[in-house]
């Protein structure tokens, strides 16, 4: 079956103009990645040794998002056979079977792909095999046509369809796999006498059947081939994918509290008895290890959470922030590209921006890392066991050495020393007796005041 070897050819030529954006239709995000990432992530499954996106002049902002597969360019929108066509140079000197899929169907899973690829192999003379889906509302998608037997006859694009064809639920999810070696001289048939003028790569299954070739259809979830062509599409589709990646998360032994509110990236990995609470959101990049805790409200984007760490209520970690095991991370706290070692604290309205900050150090609240001056990043590094008092603003670049302390309030603008204690703040002046005197002002005040009122 390898032996054959496959292509993946992706058409995402189409503009998308029902999406009303200027970011074409495949590099709108679910869950964090743009669509045709999680399609191409699909074909991958296939193992093929090629697989070529088929796009529309000028869409190079896709072809550099589904680097490195190969581009072909489709120069005029003439239909899907005409769209396949167009990857024909790019799979010169290629004659295995050729997969089509289209870039705007994310939900698309491995095994249903595999089906396909299995069900035209499983005769030589079967040339195509189209992947089919039962729908209740078939409406405007393309009707498979079979016989008895189960081999597929025709199919019917709902605009040329007879009103007893479109009463066929059995409905054309538009993937295909085409044996190798025959693909382009069937598809130099395929004319475009037809409602739209378009060249219908669904012809080619009259077109193999009348070189004695056969077709036949398999059957995939209607879930999974939704395609995207509207916002709207964009979130069911959305709300789709969230339900298969939290049920995947559950499944690995994390525990989600209220699994509905928590929204995950396509690549969040979290630990076994790990637990999410309620309002969590995952951007890309992010990693909890077994045992963690993200309580409620938090948004983690690009970081690493270590074992049995606390996190939140209410904190923000951004790209490159690293938690060691056990370390918490407390409610309005926001770390960016911070590194916190093995217990250490910051519990309460921290920034934490370009710092390391060592094993058990705390970092007391209201503590700033003042890492940018405007115009470059500086690092601040808070050595182990340290203790930085609250509302201290660290003015990086600056160190504070093993076990030191900062007294609450200091403005730290120079190195504090491994042990020591920096007090950087006005000394407390006392006045003898003055709120008794401000007392008496207050008071004699307080008449005209009234009086002002009524008058
Ligand atoms: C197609 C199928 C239909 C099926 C439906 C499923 C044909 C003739 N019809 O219809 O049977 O039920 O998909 O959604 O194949 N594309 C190009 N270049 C083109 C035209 C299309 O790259 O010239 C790409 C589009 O970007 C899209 C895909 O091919 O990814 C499908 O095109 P679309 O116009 O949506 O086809 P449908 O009319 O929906
Ligand atoms: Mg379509």
């Amino acid at each position: 079956m390898a032996a054959r070897g496959l292509a993946v050819v992706v058409l995402a030529a189409g503009q998308g103009t029902r999406m009303k954006s200027a970011r074409p239709k495949v590099l709108h995000n679910l869950a964090g990645r743009p669509m045709i990432g999680h399609v191409l992530d699909a074909a991958k499954s296939l193992r093929p040794a090629e697989t070529v996106v088929v796009l529309a002049p000028g869409m190079d902002q896709v072809a550099a998002a589904v680097a490195p597969a190969r581009i072909a360019i489709q120069k005029k929108p003439l239909g899907t056979a005409d769209a396949l066509k167009s990857a024909r140079a790019a799979l010169k000197g290629f004659s295995g079977d050729v997969v089509v899929i289209y870039g705007d169907t994310p939900l698309l899973a491995a095994p249903t792909m595999r089906n396909l690829v299995k069900a035209l192999r499983r005769a030589p003379t079967i040339a195509v095999a189209a992947l089919g889906m039962r729908s209740a509302e078939p409406g405007a998608y393309g009707r498979l046509v079979t016989d008895a037997k189960g081999d597929l006859l025709e199919i019917v694009e709902a605009e040329d369809a007879g009103a007893e064809q479109r009463r066929i639920g059995f409905c054309n999810s538009g993937m295909m796999a085409i044996a190798g070696g025959i693909v382009w001289a069937l598809l130099d048939k395929i004319g475009n006498d037809n409602a739209k003028d378009e060249f219908y790569l669904t012809d080619i299954v009259k077109i193999a059947r009348a070189a004695g070739l056969r077709a036949v259809a398999t059957e995939g979830p209607a879930g999974e081939l939704l395609g995207i062509n509207t916002r709207s599409e964009l979130a069911a589709a959305e709300a789709a994918m969230q339900r298969r990646l939290r049920a995947a998360a559950m499944e690995n032994g994390a525990m989600l509290i209220a699994p509905e509110t928590v929204h995950l990236a396509w690549d969040t990995r979290l630990g076994r008895d790990s637990v999410i609470g309620p309002y969590v959101v995952f951007g890309p990049g992010a990693r909890v290890a077994d045992n963690a805790v993200i309580r409620p409200f938090c948004h983690i984007e690009g970081a690493a959470i270590g074992k049995g760490a606390v996190i939140g209520p209410f904190a923000r970690l951004r790209p490159g922030s690293r938690i060691g095991t056990e370390a918490r991370i407390g409610n309005f706290v926001e770390t960016k590209n911070s590194r916190l070692a093995p217990g250490a604290k910051a519990n309460h309205l921290t920034y934490l921006g370009d710092a390391r900050v060592g094993r058990d150090a705390n970092v007391g609240a209201g503590t700033i890392t003042c890492n940018y001056d405007g115009i470059d990043k500086f690092e601040t590094v808070i050595g182990p066991g340290a203790f930085i008092g609250s509302n201290t603003a660290l003015v990086a670049p600056v160190a504070i050495g093993r076990g030191a302390v900062v007294a609450a309030g200091s403005v730290i603008t120079e190195n504090v020393a491994a042990g020591d204690l920096a007090v950087a703040r006005a000394r407390q002046q006392k006045i003898r007796g003055w709120a008794k005197s401000r007392a008496k002002r207050k008071k004699k005040h307080a008449k005209p005041a009234a009086k002002a009122k009524h008058g």
